[in-house]
């Protein structure tokens, strides 16, 4: 087993990550303990979970129309029924959408009660399930009277006790899923660790194909970025705002129906026109933005868009990103081997031709 420490003094915890551990490090939950399991996880699960009483467990859907307050009070109404109270531990396990909602209403059942992440996507282990961010999205009405969703718009900095990444899980995802999750881990890679791009270009048969011990050493080295980060900027003050690398392009293109991304696949098309900007202002050398491409394209993950977008819809979108402040564009960008830049000094020409150049009209 390897862990990871996320250090934040009083509030510092660890990261246990190994292959079939889950119930095993399970067992040191102190006192009552409410379960909010992904339904898609729970058939999985076999006797791993040790209830005392089936009203402290409840199964969700994972989908992000159900990320949403009404979620957050069915666990809070659960949690009354079954008699629970302060000293709860409320356990979490799934993927990112459970991690976030789970999450969410452990830091208000009664202003808080102790919280345990059991990630069990790539995605939730190298990336949601670290740092303690909670939340649901919101239902927001457009002026023409549609609605759209406002992702993550409410939740709360709320970090878990630990974090337990049993990487066996990963086996049952489907492959879709698992990609969305390597793009995270190479938008890490690119964040500072040439090691781990090395690592990835090296395995990405053995990745794809989910073996288990590469799977541990690729969620150890994924989450260790992370967990550094997150270490040294807990509330997103500046350096973990450099996690959100080319999600500024990424979140105009995800709600986009036309394209019909996840997250994940949005981010990778997100890190190529990010990696064209920086290589347009010559943060990087030549030639940056073709091995951008080769390393996604390698984990089967899409580098441009299928349907093409006029510009301009895109940056209307990318100006809506809670990153802007006053109104300018905030981009995060890579800049040099391995490092990473946040800028508002990117003019709409250069954000243009970086997305012509990943399909967009
Ligand atoms: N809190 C944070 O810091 C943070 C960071 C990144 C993303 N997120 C959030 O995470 C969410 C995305 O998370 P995600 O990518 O894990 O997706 P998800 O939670 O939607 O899970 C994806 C799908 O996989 C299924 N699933 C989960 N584990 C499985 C397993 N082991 N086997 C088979 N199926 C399984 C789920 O039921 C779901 O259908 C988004 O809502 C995003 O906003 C949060």
């Amino acid at each position: 087993m390897n862990c990871v420490q996320i250090e934040l003094g009083d509030r510092s915890y660890e990261m246990q990550i190994g292959c079939c551990i889950l119930k095993e490090m399970l067992c040191d939950v102190q006192g009552r303990a409410m379960f909010v399991v992904d339904d898609n996880v729970m058939p999985l699960l076999g006797d791993t979970l040790s209830v005392d009483d089936e009203r402290s467990l409840m199964t969700m859907f994972a989908s992000e129309t159900n990320k949403m307050m009404g979620s957050v009070e069915k666990i809070w109404d659960a949690m009354l029924d079954a008699g629970h109270d302060r000293a709860t531990t409320l356990v979490a396990v799934g993927g990112g959408i459970v991690g976030d909602v789970g999450g969410f209403a452990a830091a208000t059942f009664m202003r808080g009660v102790p919280l345990i992440q059991v990630p069990t996507t790539l995605l939730a282990m190298v990336d949601a399930s670290i740092g303690g961010k909670t939340g649901v999205n919101t239902t927001r009405t457009r002026s023409d009277g549609s609605e759209i969703l406002g992702k993550n718009l409410a939740g709360a900095f709320w970090q878990p006790k630990k974090v337990i990444a049993d990487v066996q899980m990963l086996q049952s995802l489907d492959a879709r899923q698992l990609r969305c999750g390597l793009a995270e881990c190479v938008k890490h890679a690119m964040l500072g660790n040439p090691a781990l791009l090395a690592f990835i270009e090296a395995n990405a048969e053995s990745i794809l194909d989910c073996e288990l011990k590469v799977m541990e050493e690729l969620v150890f080295r994924s989450a260790s970025i992370k967990a550094k980060v997150v270490s040294r900027d807990e509330r997103e003050g500046g350096e973990r705002a450099l996690l959100n690398l080319g999600h500024t392009f990424a979140h105009a293109m995800e709600p986009m129906p036309a394209l019909g991304l996840l997250h994940g696949e949005a981010v990778s098309i997100g890190l190529v026109a990010a990696a064209n900007c920086s290589e347009a202002l010559g943060l990087v050398r030549d030639g940056f933005v073709d091995r951008t491409r080769e390393v996604l394209s390698k984990l089967g993950l899409p580098v441009r868009m299928q349907t093409a977008i006029p510009t301009t819809e895109c940056i209307t979108m990318m100006q809506l990103d809670k990153k802007n402040r006053d109104g300018k564009m905030r981009l995060v960008l890579p800049e040099g081997d391995c490092g990473a830049v946040i800028t508002e000094d990117v003019d709409l020409e250069t954000i243009s031709l970086a997305l012509l150049a990943v399909g967009a009209c």
